[in-house]
This record gives structure tokens, C-alpha cells and sequence, in this order.
């Protein structure tokens, strides 16, 4: 997690790192940092919490002067968020921003560092230390790099200044994310291209274990062996309009009324000249020869990767599974004769898939990863990719990248077969229009979100098959963004255990879009309303009953995870609004999720 930026230029670095930083803030909001290099000086920045509070403290860069630097905003995993081990962390010469893990860190100070007093808790410092070390040794600055890459075992981006050679800058990769905006006459570094599109929509990627010497007018990428990259830089098609709010109050409003364009921009992705919906040939051709296809992927995610099962199974008829990635790494489960992996990941960095993509390649498995993030690391590293084309998603909790996951998982189960006939380029303009009039009824789910959830310390939602799994999907984003404590039930649980939770006033909020169980469901609705819970219902049309609060129009059965996943997106934005909540940047998460 963690989010860094670097300038070299003619410009004032401070401002243009703090803005770079504003679009990081998602990834992680305890504190940051800047380093500006002035005058044979680096001045060091830093303050805890929000960024704006570094911006308050510097007059929003005004006070630091100098058109070299680098900035931090950070998550923290080694030592509290205090401005101690806020980044950037320097020694005489250096001063360095990281994300990542340093996993051999307590090695690296007893082998290395013996000698030294560490002033902060954090891994990073023992990198800025070394690189100092290494170089009061004689070793020239690119050497003490490869020396770095060579003993340093975890994941890093890093940024790094050297107040004795202020004409450039350095970055170093290794499974954290890290590009390098091109620019005339300056360049930048950054967590991803959101950071630096204000400035150029020009990037180079930089590969793992690679590192790069950037100047004002140059880029030198070389490998951890001293080689030269030949690489050529690529254009991103992002606006800034994409990643502002608009006249949004929040990025997660924003993303919800999203979602009907995000499904008409993936048909218009993926339609072939004649408008029919495809896959490439050689995607199916893997898909098609596994006999079991393993879904892997973390949170919302994975939420997304069950109802992928369920479309494989009924509309391919090809047996498959979701996983948690971080269970399945470390408790493999016995695998089939010719599995298939499908990772999917909003960010396209989440170490915990990765870590399951290292060891399925590893036994010479096919990949593919459904992403948001072209060039992405599981992206790059799958056999195959397929993009979400959701657009940045900026608030911390899923919402449009989650519809986009589920509309990209129906594609490719109907290309691969079309069992039952499903004219999907037909129900996902449909779903289209049908969620832009459920985006129409704001006020009902406020009003909803009000009387029920909101003064509530806890929530329950239930439902059976695609409704249940949609049910895990709308508990945690409640409880993400809002800090009601919610479960996901299948309905027909309650009576073995849960329905001893339900109190006089609990909110239970049912989805009910089955023909086949809606009537089970209404049963489990009895039972709690007898035990005193207040009931939500949200139905499609010809599930529905007259005292339905919420009714969708009716889409294909088996794509109602699509439509009736957004009245609980809009119950959970609600409830965090009404009760105060930071619902963009809710605590203690991060939006890409990179240590395991
Ligand atoms: C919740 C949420 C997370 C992510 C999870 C995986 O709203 O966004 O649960 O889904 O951290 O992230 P990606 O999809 O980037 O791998």
C-alpha cells in the first residue's frame, strides 16, 4: 500500500507532489512526507494523518523550495503511524520513500547494521541506511542499488534522492507497484499513472528487479545485472476527469452511478466488428481445455469470483470454484488433472493473489487475471489478461469494479459455452438501464438507511443461491464503510445458529430474486420478524410482494447478482454518510492491498 511520487524539473516540486499525492491518498492516510531537495539541502516534511495536514503545515508546498523531490503517503505496517517512521527516512546523504515489505529486514541490520542506531520502527530506514553504507564504502550509486536488489528479499518501490547528485533521481522495483511519467524537460515517478496524469499521460513501466536513473530529460532503465532496458514508453488512456468527483459529495456516490457505463463501455470493449460479444481464441482455447477452473482473489474480489463459479457451472457447464487467495496459498487444496486459475483483482497488485500466481506457475499451471489496471503485476505475469474497463476506481470500497468483475466473468462463461442460450450483449444493456433507474431512487435508500441501519450497532443480510453470495458482498460493504458490525447469512442457516442474534429492532435486509427459493426466503423473513428484526426487502418484479421496499425490473435470473448488488451499495453509503463516516477512506484499509 503506501503511495509515492518523485519530480525532477524546472517546477516547484513540493506543489505538484502534494497534488500527485491527493490522488494516492487511497492507498494509504496516516500520515505522509515529502523530501525537497534546495541549495545542497534535502528538507524534510512530514506530518501524521490526512495529507491535508501536510499541506497545512507546508502552505500547500509553498514553504519548501527546490525542484527535486519526492513524496509519501503511507499505510503502516512496521511501527505506529507517528512522524518518526512517517516516510520519507534519510541518512546524510539520502533520503527515500518505500512501499513494501522488507521481509529480511532483521537479517539485513544484524549482517549489515550492527553498529547503527535506528531512529524509527520501520523496515524502510535499514534500506536508506545500507544504501548509505554501501556508498561511504565506494560503491557508485547504481551499484549500491543492484547491491540492494541483490540482498533485499520482500517487496519495494523505491524513490530515492541524493543531496550530492541533485540532477537525478532513482527508482527501484520488485513486486510493488512503480511507473515513470515522461515529461518535456522533467519527470516524474509514482505509484501509478493517476499520480502524474495531470503532467503527462507518457509512463515507462519498470519490471521487478529493475531499477532506473531519471534526470530532467532522461530515463535509463537497467536490470539488477547493470543491462540496459530497451523499453518503449505507452500512453495512458486516462483523463483527469476520471479520477475527480465532479460535483459528487464522494468517489463512492460517484462509482455507484457509475456502474450503467461502465457496463456499456465493457460491451462496446468487448464486441468483435459483426457486434457479437467474444474472447480471444487463445483465452477459450485454456479455458476450455481445463476439467476444473480455480477462481482466486481477496475481499470484494472474490465476492465476485463466487458468482464467476456459478456462471461457469450453469452457463458453461464447466465445474469451478472461488478461493480466498490467502487461505488458498498456504492450504492448497488437492487440485485436478488440468486446472486453470483466473485471478481477479481490481488493483491488479494484491499480494495475496500474487503470492497464489507465483506458486501456480510455479507447478506450470495457465493463468488468466480479469484486472482493472492494464500492466498490472498479475496482469503481467498471467498467461492472459482480461480488462475491466471499470475506470479509476478511487474510494477504498469497491463498487463499480465489482459489477465490472461480474459482467467480464458472464462474457467469458458464454463465449466459452453458451449452454442456455443467453443472449448476454442483450441482458447487460438491459441491466445498464435497469440500474441507472434504481440510481433514480436516492432518496428511498437514504430514507431506508435512516430509519433501519444507520442507528443500529449491527446488520444482517440474507438470501439463498446468487443471493446469498450477493448478500456477502453487501455485508461487507456496509460494514467496511459504515462500522455496522454485518453479516451475509444464507437464509437457511438462521435456524441452525444466527437467529439467536436477532433482538428486538435488529435490521435484517433480505435480497429475494430466486423464482426457485423466494418463497423459502419470505419463510426465513417470518422467522426474524417474529424474533422482533425490522426486514429490508429488496426483490426484482417477479420475485417481489406487495410490501417490498425496494423492487428491481426484472433481468435474467441469473444475472440479478448485477442489479441487485446497487440498492446495498447505496444502503451502505448511506449509513456511513448519516453516521458520519470518512466513506471514501474508511479506516484502516487501504485500496491495493500489497503485503500478504
Ligand atoms: C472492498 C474491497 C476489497 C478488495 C480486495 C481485493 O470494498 O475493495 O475487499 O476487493 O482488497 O482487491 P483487488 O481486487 O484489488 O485485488
Amino acid at each position: 500500500m503506501c503511495g509515492i511520487v518523485g519530480y525532477i524539473g524546472p517546477d516547484e516540486a513540493a506543489p505538484i507532489l502534494l497534488d500527485g499525492l491527493s490522488k494516492l491518498e487511497y492507498r494509504g492516510y496516516d500520515s505522509a512526507g515529502l523530501a525537497i531537495y534546495n541549495d545542497g539541502r534535502i528538507n524534510i516534511e512530514k506530518a501524521v494523518g490526512k495529507l491535508a495536514n501536510l499541506s497545512e503545515k507546508t502552505g500547500g508546498g509553498s514553504q519548501v523550495k527546490g525542484s527535486l523531490g519526492i513524496g509519501h503517503t503511507r499505510w503502516a505496517t512496521h511501527g505506529k503511524p507517528n512522524e518518526v517512521n512517517a516516510h520519507p527516512h534519510s541518512t546524510e546523504n539520502f533520503s527515500i520513500v518505500h512501499n513494501g515489505i522488507i521481509e529480511n529486514e532483521a537479517m539485513l541490520r544484524r549482517t549489515y547494521l550492527n553498529d547503527v542506531n535506528f531512529v524509527s520502527d520501520t523496515d524502510t530506514e535499514v534500506v536508506v541506511r545500507l544504501l548509505e553504507k554501501f556508498t561511504s564504502e565506494g560503491e557508485a550509486i547504481d551499484v549500491a542499488i543492484m547491491h540492494l536488489i541483490d540482498i533485499i528479499d520482500g517487496s519495494y518501490a523505491l524513490a530515492i534522492i541524493d543531496r550530492r547528485n541533485p540532477e537525478y533521481m532513482y527508482a527501484v522495483k520488485n513486486k510493488s507497484p512503480l511507473l515513470i511519467g515522461k515529461g518535456e524537460g522533467f519527470n516524474m515517478i509514482g505509484s501509478d499513472a493517476m499520480a502524474m496524469i495531470a503532467h503527462t499521460d507518457t509512463f515507462y513501466e519498470i519490471h521487478d528487479q529493475e531499477f532506473a536513473i531519471v534526470t530532467r530529460n532522461s530515463v535509463d532503465i537497467f536490470t539488477s545485472y547493470s543491462k540496459k532496458v530497451d523499453r518503449e514508453p505507452y500512453k495512458a488512456e486516462l483523463d483527469l476527469s476520471d479520477i475527480s468527483k465532479g460535483t459528487y459529495p464522494h468517489y463512492m456516490l460517484k462509482e455507484i452511478e457509475e456502474q450503467p457505463l461502465v457496463l456499456r463501455r465493457i460491451i462496446g470493449e468487448y464486441q468483435n466488428d459483426a457486434g457479437e460479444l467474444t474472447v480471444p481464441e487463445e483465452i477459450l482455447a485454456d479455458v476450455r481445455a481445463c476439467d476444473k477452473i480455480y477462481i482466486i482473489a481477496c475481499g470484494t474480489s472474490y465476492h465476485a469470483g463466487i458468482i464467476g463459479k456459478h456462471f461457469f457451472e450453469n452457463i458453461s457447464g464447466k465445474p469451478a470454484d472461488s478461493y480466498i487467495a490467502s487461505e488458498f496459498v498456504y492450504n492448497t487444496p488437492l487440485l485436478t488433472e488440468r486446472p486453470l486459475f483466473i485471478f481477479i483483482s481490481q488493483s491488479g497488485e494484491t499480494a495475496d493473489s500474487r503470492a497464489v500466481l507465483v506458486k501456480i506457475k510455479e507447478m506450470g499451471h495457465k493463468a488468466i487475471t480479469l484486472t482493472n489496471v492494464k500492466g498490472s503485476t498479475l496482469s503481467r505475469e498471467a498467461d492472459h489478461t482480461m480488462l475491466l474497463y471499470a475506470g479509476p476506481e478511487i474510494a477504498v470500497a469497491s463498487t463499480k469494479a465489482y459489477t465490472a468483475q461480474v459482467a467480464v466473468l458472464a462474457i467469458l462463461a458464454v463465449a466459452v459455452k453458451n449452454k442456455i442460450g443467453i443472449d448476454l450483449k442483450y441482458e447487460l444493456a438491459l441491466i445498464a438501464n435497469t440500474i441507472e433507474s434504481l440510481c433514480s431512487d436516492r432518496e428511498l435508500y437514504k430514507r431506508l438507511a435512516e430509519e433501519y441501519i444507520a442507528p443500529s450497532r449491527n446488520c444482517f443480510y440474507i438470501g439463498r443461491g446468487v443471493d446469498y453470495y450477493v448478500c456477502l458482498e453487501a455485508a461487507l460493504k456496509l460494514k467496511e464503510v459504515s462500522y455496522v458490525q454485518t453479516e451475509g447469512f444464507a437464509a437457511g442457516e438462521l435456524k441452525h445458529g444466527t437467529i439467536s442474534l436477532i433482538e428486538e429492532g435488529t435490521p435484517v435486509v433480505a435480497i429475494i430474486t430466486q423464482y426457485n427459493t423466494h418463497l423459502n426466503t419470505r419463510g426465513n423473513i417470518k422467522e426474524v420478524t417474529a424474533r422482533g428484526a425490522k426486514v429490508i426487502r429488496i426483490s426484482t418484479k417477479g420475485a417481489s410482494s406487495r410490501r417490498d421496499q425496494i423492487v428491481i425490473g426484472d433481468v435474467h435470473e441469473l444475472l440479478t447478482p448485477l442489479v441487485s448488488v446497487v440498492p446495498a451499495q447505496y444502503l451502505a453509503y448511506y449509513t456511513a454518510f448519516l453516521r458520519g463516516c470518512d466513506i471514501d477512506k474508511p479506516r484502516n484499509l487501504a485500496k491495493s492491498v500489497t503485503v500478504e
